[in-house]
């Protein structure tokens, strides 16, 4: 059975693509919202869709933390919050749950699009610090929510970039990326290299204006179907 997925600001461009691509790989799916009549309008939408493409898929709407609580999976597709209030008044509905930042900070001024500087290092680590009682993984953040929302297209030529400090949530969340996109994720390492996926979704997103395009990652000479090496506990020290 697969997991169900919450995903908290599910009402939002890239919470509903990525419900729908979930929901259409066998997740039952749940999204949240501040407004469960907004979820329960969104996820009637996603049903349709999805109807109309030949899928009975399941999709729920609820408040946030109804749906936190219902998600063995929590995807946040939710605004930067600086204060990290949003997330902290979650935290008791997102205990004991894998959580996957989506965040991106990011700023828009005359020269462009650019990160914002997070105070814990980004938002991945903002949130894991707001919810000691979740395990923390980030990716998705350069996925494009108006080409994850078009399920006739074929995401499997770009990848899913996916951090965590938990190798076991890494390995779930690396194979939900193929549940999205139909390409495993890929494992860049700790919750910290947030720090760099988050910003780069700057640079994507200045080449989609440069270029007239929505541009993804790829990875070149990595086969994410080659399961990741486990780095080996370094042995204890003998003390003679
Ligand atoms: N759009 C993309 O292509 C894309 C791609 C990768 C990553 N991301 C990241 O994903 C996140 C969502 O992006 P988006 O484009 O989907 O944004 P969006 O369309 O504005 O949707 C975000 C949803 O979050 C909820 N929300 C808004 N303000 C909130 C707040 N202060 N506290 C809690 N919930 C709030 C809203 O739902 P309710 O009003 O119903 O609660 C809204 O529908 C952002 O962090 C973004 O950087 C976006």
């Amino acid at each position: 059975m697969s997991d169900t997925v919450a995903v908290l600001g599910g009402t939002g461009a890239l919470g509903r693509a990525l419900a729908l691509r979930l929901a259409r790989s066998g997740h039952p799916v749940v999204l949240g919202s501040r407004d469960a009549a907004r979820a329960r309008a969104s996820a009637a939408e996603l049903r349709e869709t999805l109807a109309a493409a030949g899928s009975d898929a399941r999709v729920e709407g609820a408040s946030n933390a109804d749906a936190a609580a219902a998600g063995e999976v929590v995807l946040l597709a939710t605004p930067w919050d600086e204060s990290g209030a949003s997330i902290a008044e979650l935290a008791p509905a997102l205990a004991g749950r894998l959580v996957v930042s989506c965040i991106n900070p990011l700023g828009f001024d005359a020269q462009g699009p650019h990160g914002l500087a997070v105070a814990e290092g980004s938002a991945a680590e903002q949130v894991a610090a707001l919810l000691p009682a979740s395990t923390v993984t980030a990716a998705f953040h350069h996925l494009s929510a108006p080409s994850v929302a078009d399920l006739d297209n074929d995401l499997s030529g770009e990848d899913v970039l996916v951090c965590g400090d938990d190798a076991a949530a890494r390995a779930r969340v690396v194979q939900l990326a193929a549940d999205v996109t139909g390409r495993p994720g890929v494992e860049v390492g700790a919750l910290r290299q947030a720090r760099v996926l988050e910003p780069l979704t700057a640079v994507i997103i200045a080449v989609n204006k440069r270029y007239k395009t929505r541009a993804g990652v790829l990875m070149t000479h990595v086969d994410p179907n080659r399961p990741a090496s486990v780095k080996k506990a370094a042995a204890p020290e003998v003390v003679a």
